[in-house]
């Protein structure tokens, strides 16, 4: 199935609600949004989907207590681990986007190893981790700065075109823009998500916490994009 969709964006929101409602440690709730991943993966690949993006953790989780902070950490990094193989055999491209110098340096160097080992994969998995939209947009700024004042051909080039300079300047600026943006649990915010690359993506919220989130509720989002009409600002005929 060809779907029309290049890249989604999922914030991947309700973990902590579904081991709530199951009387589990809400860590569990975040081992249960590991193995859906693995499934919408699958069902990116199946539906003609190159590019999938997703938010594991933002610049603002770093307020949670501290055993969660931490056991969100370890299930990272024992994620890396033992996918790592499983990666490179589907052919994946491993990237992490945020501010990965939060990390512990034994994560920043696996995360390292992973995007290392899966370069030449051409199914694209983006993981947001301590990322928000809004540092992402500070830290092209500075990178940008940063440019005009090593080189003045960059300057001559922002003039030039400014949205493609600056685009340029972002954690992963080969990525297309998402497509469809779809957030689990309900709520109906961004909370700090891709601020610069949705302008024009599509949105989709279900009420199904993540771990929940199916086949069924897969189908279901695709279906809803199927009868968006994206006039980006203009007009259809
Ligand atoms: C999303 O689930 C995962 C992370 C933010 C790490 P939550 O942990 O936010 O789950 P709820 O929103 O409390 O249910
Ligand atoms: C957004 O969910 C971040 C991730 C899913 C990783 P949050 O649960 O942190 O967002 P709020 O607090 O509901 O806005
Ligand atoms: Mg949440």
């Amino acid at each position: 199935m060809v779907c029309g969709i290049r890249h989604l964006a999922v914030i991947m929101d309700g973990n902590g609600r579904w081991a709530k409602a199951h009387g589990k440690p809400r860590l569990a709730g975040h081992k249960a949004g590991a193995d859906t991943l693995d499934r919408v993966m699958h069902w990116c690949r199946e539906a003609g989907i190159r590019h999938l993006t997703v938010y594991a953790f933002s610049t603002e989780n770093w307020k949670r207590s501290k055993d969660e902070v931490s056991g969100l950490m370890k299930l990272l990094g024992t994620y890396l681990r033992t996918k790592e193989k499983q990666l490179v055999k589907d052919g994946v491209r491993f990237r992490v986007i945020g501010r990965k110098g939060d990390l512990s340096a034994a994560l920043q160097k696996k995360i390292a190893q992973v995007e290392e080992a899966t370069k030449n994969g051409e199914w694209n998995l983006n993981v947001a981790l301590s990322y928000g939209g809004r540092a992402e947009i500070v830290d092209a700024a500075r990178k940008l700065a940063d440019s005009f004042a090593a080189d003045p051909a960059a300057r001559a080039a922002f003039d030039a075109d400014p949205e493609a300079a600056f685009a340029k300047c972002l954690y992963a600026p080969d990525l297309p823009d998402p497509d469809l943006l779809v957030r689990t649990s309900g709520e109906l915010r961004v909370s700090n998500f891709l601020l610069w690359e949705i302008a024009y993506s599509e949105i989709y919220v279900t009420p199904t916490y993540w771990p929940d989130f199916d086949k069924a509720e897969f189908d279901k989002a695709l279906e809803a994009y199927s009868h968006r009409e994206r006039r980006l600002g203009g007009r259809l005929k």
